[in-house]
């Protein structure tokens, strides 16, 4: 299992965004997150692909693509053409998650399902084979900088413990909250995605990436 530190853009200062990326990536970030908000199925809005598509230039991270967006099939295309290398979509937002799933495949890129805190693992039941990454919502989506919600340690482990009786080695992200003191029972859980705003653009970047990739190392 490969252990990755996903960083936030949502909690960097926008008006210096690529120095900033730039920074995540020399000190050793493989992933960068990226948390496309549409004001409907989250209550604030963020960013779409024309910015996607300029951090591009300077990165060579793997796009961790994040859509918390209603009926997300509508941009699928967009995004991969962006530079977007993985997708994930909410369960909750996709009327036909099976075919969205495919539709993220065929644009070239990996598929991931996001499920709020609220959303039980059974929605994954029949998609399990065409998810290649399920994002477990540890706050509610829609803001950096709040507190992950315990109870989804146990939704982590049961999580795993499926993958591991089916036989996936399907990434486990987790998103929201991560910090220097989550991070480690995050991981003996079953994590091994693990997204940081705050806790690595608040301070310094490089030092925040190399200790939260140091834990993820060790
Ligand atoms: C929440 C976003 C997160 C957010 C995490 O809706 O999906 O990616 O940026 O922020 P922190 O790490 O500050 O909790
Ligand atoms: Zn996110």
């Amino acid at each position: 299992m490969r252990y990755r530190l996903s960083p936030s853009i949502l909690a960097a200062d926008f008006t210096k965004l690529g120095e900033e990326i730039r920074k995540t990536e020399e000190a050793g970030a493989e992933y960068l997150h990226i948390d496309v908000m549409d004001g409907w199925f989250v209550p604030s809005i963020s960013f779409g692909q024309p910015l996607v598509t300029s951090i591009r230039q300077g990165s060579r991270q793997f796009f961790d693509v994040h859509l918390m967006v209603q009926d997300p099939e509508r941009y699928i295309g967009d995004f991969a053409k962006a530079g977007a290398d993985g997708i994930t979509v909410h369960a909750e937002a996709c009327r036909h998650l099976d075919r969205v799933l495919s539709q993220i495949h065929e644009a070239g890129c990996r598929a991931g399902v996001a499920l709020n805190p609220a959303t039980p693992l059974s929605v994954l039941d029949y998609v399990y084979q065409k998810t290649d990454m399920v994002l477990i919502m540890t706050v509610n989506p829609g803001f950096g900088g709040q507190k992950l919600i315990p109870e989804m340690f146990g939704k982590i482990r049961t999580l795993r413990q499926r993958l591991d009786e089916l036989h996936l080695e399907t990434d486990i992200e987790v998103d929201g909250g991560v910090n220097r003191d989550t991070i480690v029972p995050l991981l003996e859980a079953g994590t091994n995605v693990c997204v940081a705003g705050s806790a690595v653009f608040r301070g310094d970047i490089g030092q925040n990436v190399r200790v939260l990739n140091g834990v993820l190392r060790d």
